[in-house]
């Protein structure tokens, strides 16, 4: 359920919002943080526009919330002229049909280069209206303003977007950074409780892959932060995204290995997804949280990492009501062969191998494309046990 709603920050005195930057040379861009951003986005986002002339994609959901229209009425206030675009909510918009519907409609309204697309709503209308901005009249500029948890702290920022094939997900995409990401904390009170712990499994990531005292600190901050604590949220998203920043700066294309990182968990939630197909009765997010549990099962099995570590993640998941275990994704769980069989069609496939993201304990994982298939096997058959 969505928790109570509460009155809007005051524009005029709101505090300053916290700035990351995410530092790639002539496309390095800032990261604004903070509660009523939305109403303040016109005065922000105006000086970065080539042209005052916006393509304001959004999802149908979230005009209901709202936010659309704050964010609209300050564009507007601005001198910011703008076209809205609303696709279906979920996961399925991330298709060939809805992009290409997406691309003929910016088409039809006459677009420029030098026009922005702005993507407003969660992961799904980012990749969409992301990929949509790479491919358009061959690229123009977009802005993010993530509004659920995950895309908050994630894919909003890094420049990866697209959309899902039949063969798996994001298997069609481009890298292409955002001008700007605005982040409005406040947009998460409208946000219902499923998706702001999906949202959680990219966060408690961040601890898991490079940093344990970030863990640590979650082990006992993220109860405030998913019951909408203002500085529990602030610190759990500028912490994640200094992370993220950090990374992408690093490995902007993923060739070394140190984005991959970002990847842990992802194997197993990906095929997982892929067998459950993208009709949206399974969150990214929630696959990635069982996903985590299970690359630090692996982990262990290998003896790469002790087990009281597994078992440490998968009861701090546990104790927010988070999946942990296939069965909590779908009753039937998921067959072995069938996982190994997505898994293969992943696009982190290279030579043959799958690659996986292990871990040497809480904060110090690693890539690893050498996992033996037998005790990958034995792991996803114990877990695909029902009851
Ligand atoms: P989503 O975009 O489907 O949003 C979830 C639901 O919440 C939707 O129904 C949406 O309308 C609604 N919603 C959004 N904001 C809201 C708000 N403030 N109040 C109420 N409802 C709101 O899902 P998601 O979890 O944000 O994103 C998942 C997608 O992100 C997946 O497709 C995943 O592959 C992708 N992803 C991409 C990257 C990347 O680097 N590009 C990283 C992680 C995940
Ligand atoms: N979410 C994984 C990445 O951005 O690389």
């Amino acid at each position: 359920m969505p928790s109570e709603p509460r009155p809007l920050p005051d524009p005029d005195t709101a505090c300053e919002p916290r700035r990351i930057d995410v530092a790639l040379g002539k496309r390095s861009y800032p990261i604004w943080v903070g509660a009523g951003l939305l109403d303040r986005a016109g005065e922000r986002l105006g000086p970065l526009l080539a042209l005052p002339r916006v393509l304001l994609v959004t999802d149908e959901t979230l005009i209901a919330t709202g936010h659309v229209e704050r964010l609209e009425r300050s564009l507007t206030a601005a001198g910011i002229a703008l076209h809205r675009l609303v696709v279906p909510a979920g996961e399925r918009s991330k298709s060939m049909t809805v992009l290409g519907d997406l691309l003929e409609r910016m088409l039809a309204l006459g677009v420029e280069r030098k026009m922005t697309v702005i993507a407003l709503g969660g992961g799904v209308i980012g990749d969409l209206a992301g990929f949509a901005a790479a491919v358009l009249l061959r690229g123009v500029d977009f802005v993010q303003i993530p509004t659920t948890l995950l895309a908050q702290v994630d894919s909003a920022v890094g420049g990866k977007t697209g959309i899902n094939a039949r063969a798996g997900k994001n298997l069609i995409g481009a890298f292409h950074q955002p001008r700007a990401v605005l982040i409005d904390t406040s947009v998460l009170d409208t946000l219902p409780r499923r998706e702001l712990g999906a949202g959680y499994a990219e966060v408690v990531k961040y601890g898991c892959i490079l940093d344990l005292s970030f863990f640590e600190w979650l082990q006992t901050g993220a109860a405030g932060l998913l019951a909408g604590d203002e500085e529990a949220r602030v610190r759990a998203i500028c912490r994640s995204l200094e992370i993220k920043a950090e990374v992408v700066a690093q490995d902007e294309h993923e060739t070394t290995g140190h984005r991959a990182l970002l990847n842990f968990g992802h194997t197993f939630a990906h095929a997982y997804e892929n067998i459950a197909g993208y009709g949206g009765t399974l969150l990214h997010g929630e696959a990635v949280s069982v996903g985590t549990v299970q690359a630090a099962r692996l982990s262990a099995a290998l003896g790469h990492a002790p087990e009281g570590d597994a078992e440490r993640l998968r009861a701090h998941l546990d104790s927010l009501g988070m999946p942990t275990e296939p069965r909590h994704l779908r009753e039937e769980g998921f067959k072995a062969d069938a996982v190994l069989e997505a898994m293969s069609r992943d696009k982190k496939v290279e030579g043959g191998r799958l690659t996986f993201v292990l871990w040497r304990g809480i904060g110090r994982a690693f890539v690893d494309r050498t996992v033996p298939i037998d005790a990958l096997e034995a792991l996803l058959i114990e877990h695909d046990r029902v009851g």
